[in-house]
């Protein structure tokens, strides 16, 4: 039973314009493989990079691990009964490429297509729309152990396994997501190195990125090879970047920290160039080769765009470049979130206009592509009360705030199509474990008991109305 029954919810038409969105929206929440299916070695399963990270003494909160998580692979037709009950009608999940490609290359395990031909189906006979993301982080570690997303050979195999994954799900699946935040995990998986696959090293980093920025073209043409009229896009993790100050330095800095987190794995695929605003241009250490940029640059359907807080951009004196080798080559300081808003447990600022900035610079900057909001969502620990229900007032307020900006944003001329909260229930929140929650429906992992959280009660009157309230 939806929580609220369509009929009788305020219907959008009686509503002032300014609460209504657009007709046929799409109300979903997003999750990824590695953080909600458990099952680690299920089924012919490969190792993933994750699998190995997290096996690693001393990489993740508490010591935590996706072995289980929440067990979503066994319990996926109650997760679909939830999304129901929240009146939703898209849901964005991720395929874990070693269920498919034990080792990310070769032979495919049936029993792993068919785990998503399951939730497909069960998906589509909910009226919900799959909108698959194709790589959500989790490289299989046989790839890895081949040199990783440095690698070239690595955008190959992609292109290989989202070929495999259209032919198999492509006569249901029509909305493809090809990466997940290719700008994440290049950066904290091969610059910083807390998450998988923990490298520290800024050549590797860049190298990197653009091998995924080319993964990400062959990808695209991979799936409309086999699908020329599926809709293709792809994620990325946005924030609109503030200088520190008004100085001349730190504004150059905040137009360099744009380039590097916002820029690099968009100028590419829209204009096949790399943003350019850096001293020394990183490109002589990517191995770029002439042919590249013409197959990076392809014609997404459409932009995935997560947003969560805003950065702060400040320039790196002479003496912090000398010390870093990565503030040489970047001699920008960037702070995720300022110190204006309350800060969610995750540390990051509250600050809903970075939804409405963000989605606006994307329709200027690339000629009003169509947008779906892909993530967006916050972590605060709240948990059942006496009463056993979850009264999480800071989320229900973080919906409402940020759903204001993005009715704003597509007044002002934005297209924006959908909106999915990050997450559907609380989750492996990678390095930081289960000690992040970010769901609209709490998890209670010693028992795997659900319960709706206020704020999924919010979103799903939300979702019914097609209307802010
Ligand atoms: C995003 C990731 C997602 C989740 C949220 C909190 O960057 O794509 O998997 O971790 O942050």
């Amino acid at each position: 039973m939806p929580l609220v029954d369509p009929a009788t919810a305020v219907s959008g038409a009686s509503q002032s314009a300014s609460t209504v969105f657009p007709a046929g929206f799409y109300w979903g929440t997003a999750t990824a493989a590695y953080q909600i299916e458990g099952a680690w070695n299920e089924d012919g399963k490969g190792e993933s990079i994750w699998d190995r990270f997290a096996h690693t003494p001393g990489k993740i909160a508490n010591a935590d691990t996706g072995d289980v998580a929440c067990d979503h692979y066994h319990r996926y037709r109650d997760d679909i009964a939830l999304m129901r009950a929240l009146s939703l009608n898209s849901y964005r999940f991720s395929l874990a490429w070693t269920r498919i490609q034990p080792t990310g290359s070769g032979a495919v395990d049936q029993r792993g297509i068919d785990f998503y031909n399951r939730l497909i189906d069960a998906l589509l006979s909910s009226s919900i729309r799959p909108l698959m993301t194709l790589y959500h982080w989790d490289l299989p570690q046989a790839l890895e152990d081949a040199g990783g997303w440095p690698n070239r050979e690595t955008a190959l195999r992609f292109s290989d396994y989202a070929e495999i994954a259209a032919r198999a799900f492509g006569d249901r699946v029509t909305d493809w997501i090809v990466m997940n935040e290719p700008n994440s995990f290049t950066s904290v998986g091969y610059l910083d190195g807390q998450h998988a696959p923990g490298r520290a090293n800024i050549l590797a980093f860049f190298k990197a990125t653009h091998v995924v920025n080319l993964a990400q073209g062959l990808g695209f043409r991979a799936v409309k090879s086999i699908l020329p009229k599926a809709r293709v896009g792809t994620s990325v993790f946005l924030s609109p970047v503030e200088p520190a100050t008004l100085s001349e330095a730190d504004k150059i800095a905040a137009i360099r920290a744009h380039a590097i987190i916002n820029a690099w794995f968009l100028d590419p695929v829209m204009k096949g160039v790399y943003p350019d605003p850096f001293p020394i241009s990183p490109e002589f250490i990517m191995n770029i080769r002439p042919e590249d940029m013409a197959l990076i640059r392809v014609p997404l359907d459409f932009i995935g765009v997560n947003v969560y807080t805003r950065t702060i951009a400040s320039a790196a004196t002479r003496a912090e470049r000398f010390r870093d080798p990565k503030l040489l080559v970047l001699p920008v300081k960037m702070q995720i979130g300022g110190d204006d808003g309350p800060k969610t447990e995750f540390g990051w600022e509250f600050w809903p206009q970075s939804l409405y900035d963000m989605v606006m610079r994307v329709t200027r900057d690339y000629n009003r592509p169509l947008i779906e909001i892909t993530e967006s969502g916050c972590s605060y620990s709240d948990g059942p009360g006496p009463d056993g229900e979850v009264h999480d007032a800071r989320r229900v307020e973080y919906y409402q705030k940020h759903l204001e900006q993005l009715l704003r944003a597509i007044h002002d001329g934005a297209d924006v199509r959908g909106y999915h909260a990050w997450s559907l229930m609380d989750n492996f929140e990678w390095a930081h474990g289960f000690s992040q929650r970010f769901g609209l429906v709490h998890v209670d992992y010693a028992t795997q008991k659900r319960t709706i959280k206020d704020s999924g009660k919010y979103y799903a009157a939300v979702a019914a109305g097609n209307a802010l309230l």
